[in-house]
């Protein structure tokens, strides 16, 4: 009986990597449902695991604690925390989303174009370009910049990661490989209110993410990991890099350029990210500490969700599904989600005492809205231990209600999987009180 099910359950894995039309999918379809009868994805994972929407079925599961170190010494102050937060991070690197190796290539950058008089005159538009490697074939990033005008003193920074172009850049088609794991979203909808964010005096940089490193299977072969392989190694070493390190690694790149402008506010920065951005955005946050402000909108598993937490997508479906944004140990870890040595309450703390904003949904139950709540309110001893406030709240908060306490936002929107408007308002008003806390750098 076993056989018959892992075949079942490798042709449901394979359906969302190769959808109708290819060859894979010309397989005697899955006739197991696909969506529960309220529309939540059901996924049949090769360990037999199949996707929980009932929170009487989450099951018992006990977190690593944040303040005791891995070999059970609790973590007692600031100068505790500074190693356990290099133990965290040293096993996120090596187990969940991998280290940068020392081949990462050099950047160079170039302005194509600027343009003073963008929004009605309000700001001056950039459009940049940073090249990957030495060579003229190797990857490259469009970064368009808004600066605001008139400025008195250097403007924060929010830096967005796009499925789509930034705005005014025309789309590039993607390779017909790339089409099938991306999502094919040129995605308005994540675009903030431009002319909201420059009249607060914020200048804000966009780039679409699979610029930097492509969004499947074989994208060590294709962005800046393939120019990072060492002679005679042909991927990334099991610890090494997926591709969600890679796009940090390069938002990081390109924001050392961008903070060489004297026009910007070293103190004051903040990344975005939705979803699979979303939890490239936590990443950001725990590997660069420039990021003072972190909005991890509908990240999901292995973004703000619990994973041990049996709720909507899991570490079973992730690991088969999306394995190149990870490191390959990560394939240690379906079916025993609970050996992992982190969870995403960590992943949140590396960012403290740092400002920590997570959204969620109320369609869209495969990000596990209240599995994200829980972090935070997880990760809160940290912030508490540094001398912050934590999330406040044990409940999850009521719809579209922001959560905020001190330097840790949660909001829980009625829609989908999305930043609403109203997310970006929560957001920037939070970002407002986070960057007011934080004393210019380069007055
Ligand atoms: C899939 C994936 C999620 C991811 C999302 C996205 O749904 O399962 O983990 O967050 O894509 O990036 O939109």
């Amino acid at each position: 009986m076993r056989i018959p099910t892992l075949f079942i359950a490798a042709l449901a894995a394979l359906s969302v990597i190769f959808p109708a039309g290819t060859a894979a999918a010309n397989a005697p379809a899955d006739p197991r449902p696909r969506q529960d009868a309220n529309g939540n994805p059901l996924r049949y994972a090769a360990t037999g695991h199949v996707s929980n929407y009932d929170e009487n079925k989450v099951g018992t599961y006990t977190l690593p604690d944040p303040l005791l170190f891995q070999d059970g010494r609790a973590v007692r102050d600031a100068s505790d925390w500074t190693r356990r937060r290099a133990e965290i991070r040293a096993l996120y690197e090596s187990e969940i989303y991998g280290r940068v190796p020392a081949t990462v290539p050099a950047v160079r950058f170039e302005v194509v174009a600027t343009d003073p008089t963008a929004l009605d005159g309000l700001a001056t538009r950039q459009h940049l370009v940073g090249h990957f490697g030495p060579g003229p074939d190797g990857p490259k990033v469009n970064v368009v910049l808004y600066l605001p005008k008139p400025r008195a003193t250097p403007a924060p920074l929010l830096v967005q990661l796009l499925f789509g172009p930034p705005p005014g850049l025309a789309p590039a088609s993607p390779s017909p490989k790339e089409a099938k794991t991306t999502p094919p979203r040129t995605m308005p909808r994540e675009h903030a209110p431009l002319a909201d964010i420059v009249g607060r005096g914020y200048a804000y940089a966009l780039l679409r993410y699979t610029e930097i490193e492509g969004d499947r299977a074989e994208s060590h072969l294709t962005g800046v990991r393939r120019l990072a392989l060492r002679p005679g190694q042909d991927k990334p070493a099991a610890d090494e890099w997926g591709t969600i390190a890679a796009w940090s690694w390069g938002v990081s790149r390109i924001t050392d350029y961008l903070l060489t402008n004297p026009a910007l506010d070293t103190g004051r920065v903040a990344v975005i990210g939705h979803s699979r951005l979303g939890k490239t955005a936590l990443w950001v946050g725990a590997t660069d500490e420039r990021f003072r402000v972190v909005f991890s909108s509908c990240s999901g598993e292995m973004g703000a969700a619990l994973a041990r937490r049996d709720y909507g997508e899991s570490v079973d479906d992730m690991a088969a599904n999306f394995p190149w944004q990870f490191a390959g140990n990560f394939q240690k870890y379906p079916g025993k989600w609970h050996t992992m040595p982190v969870d995403s309450h960590l992943l949140i703390a590396l960012s403290a005492p740092r400002a920590v904003f997570v959204t969620g949904g109320t369609q869209d139950q495969w990000a596990d809205p209240r599995g994200q709540f829980l972090a935070l309110v997880a990760a809160g001893p940290v912030w508490k231990l540094l001398g912050r406030a934590d999330l406040g709240a044990k409940e999850i908060p009521a719809l579209d209600t922001p959560a905020i306490n001190g330097d840790l936002g949660f909001l829980y929107h009625t829609g989908g999987h999305t930043i609403l408007p109203a997310d970006w308002q929560a957001f920037l008003d939070f970002t407002a009180r986070a960057f007011n806390r934080t004393s210019a750098t380069n007055p």
